[in-house]
């Protein structure tokens, strides 16, 4: 991948910060668009913006051309069997709060919830509410030293009580790679449904629903060079069959009378109200430059400078890296001695670099690793070794501003 090319198509990345080149390492929380992406918002917000489906005159055939032609996109690029099953939420957040609420009325007191300690506060808390309203039972993977899942304990914890199984295929915060086909063979023998959190897996590798034979997957459209806003359920039919709409109103009805009403057929009676057109354009742009580029090249790219920041930073005296050293995502979380994680990142912002720390929204994770907060340097296709350089070489800085004699 030429990487100096692909920066050429990213035009915030070429800005100063505080007298400083800007070094852009925060996309595992929202990543650039590049120009392809905000032309196509441009270009329709100039000449096609309307509603869709329910206009007759050219715009409004042209507006729902656009979304129904995205969902027909994002389809092909996850490997999902009919677009049908391909649901436009705001985010990755919605489309769990959608299934929670919604196939969560299968759930029934005494079921198991199977998680692990490693989910996002979005893969988590609506599962905590679901499980709170139906009596039924969280459970919880337990982790190895360095973060991955204890595959062992699997039998013991995947049992006919289980109902579905929730589990982010990337972690946000250690990187570790989850593996989901294991888990997803295990709930097979079980019958329990599984949720894949994609959150961190789409945006930066291939990823196939129908090979992963997964019964629900999430993601974000601001992970993956599209726009803030539009994000993507992903079911099995029978699955989005056993679900009742969450929403309603406009575009979700089949026939309305004064007493009641039916729904539409998949995907729209998940889709009430009208729904975030130039969003999904800027989704559908954005799945076009990747799919250019190749997944399968991204997440090379990804590994090899995972692979250079791990080696710079573990050089780093007083620096911890939390996770498991390879494989990983594009992402290595740490901290630097007992300097705060917010006064790592205030003095990295100095040098024009961005990262982010706190908690991750991951607080249960930050308890299994006995800390308060992190650091966290996130990659995508367009982080140079020359950006790792400088991270590595500001943590020198930061150090000496601190007066730290760390190791
Ligand atoms: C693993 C994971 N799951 C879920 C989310 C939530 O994504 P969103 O805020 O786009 O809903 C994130 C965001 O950082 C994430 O990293």
């Amino acid at each position: 991948m030429n990487v100096s090319l692909i920066r050429k198509d990213f035009p915030i990345l070429h800005q100063r910060i505080h007298g400083k080149s800007l070094i852009y390492l925060d996309s595992a929380a929202t990543s650039q668009m590049p120009l392809s992406v905000i032309k196509a918002i441009e270009e329709y917000a100039r000449n096609d913006n309307s509603n869709v489906h329910r206009a007759i005159h050219t715009l409004g055939e042209r507006a729902t051309a656009h979304y129904e032609g995205a969902r027909a996109k994002v389809a092909r690029f996850i490997g999902a069997p009919a677009p049908q099953q391909v649901i436009f939420v705001r985010n990755t957040t919605e489309a769990i709060n959608l299934v929670a609420w919604s196939w969560g009325m299968n759930i029934h007191p005494g079921d198991e919830l199977l998680l692990t300690p490693m989910e996002h506060h979005s893969n988590l808390i609506p599962w905590q509410q679901l499980a709170r309203r139906r009596g039924a039972k969280l459970m919880f993977m337990p982790l190895r030293s360095d973060g991955t899942i204890d595959l062992q304990e699997l039998p013991r914890l995947i049992t006919k009580k289980t109902r579905l199984i929730a589990v982010t295929h990337v972690s946000n915060v250690l990187g570790v790679i989850n593996p989901i086909q294991e888990i997803i063979s295990a709930a097979r023998q079980v019958g329990a449904r599984v949720f894949v959190d994609g959150a961190q897996s789409v945006p930066h590798m291939p990823v196939d629903v129908k090979a992963l034979d997964c019964d629900f997957l999430a993601f974000s459209g601001h992970k993956m060079c599209g726009p803030m806003g539009i994000g993507v359920l992903y079911g099995k039919a029978d699955a989005l069959e056993e679900m009742e709409p969450l929403m309603f109103g406009g575009e979700m009805i089949s026939t309305v009378s004064l007493e009641t009403a039916d729904w539409k057929e998949l995907p729209w009676r998940f889709e009430a109200g009208t729904p975030n057109v130039v969003g999904a354009v800027g989704l559908a742009a954005a799945i076009d430059y990747l799919t250019e580029l190749g997944m399968d090249s991204i997440h090379a790219h990804e590994q090899q400078i995972t692979r250079y920041a791990v080696r710079l930073l573990k050089r780093i005296p007083g620096v911890t890296i939390y996770g498991p050293e390879h494989p990983r995502g594009g992402l290595v979380t740490f901290n630097l001695g007992d300097i705060h994680p917010h006064d790592v990142a205030t003095v990295l912002d100095q040098e024009g670099i961005a990262v982010r720390a706190g908690h991750h929204c991951c607080q249960p994770l930050m308890r299994w690793l006995d800390v308060p907060a992190t650091v966290r340097a996130s990659f995508y296709l367009y982080t140079t070794e020359a950006e790792i350089d400088a991270l590595a070489h500001a943590l020198e800085k930061t150090k000496e501003f601190f007066g730290h004699g760390i190791g």
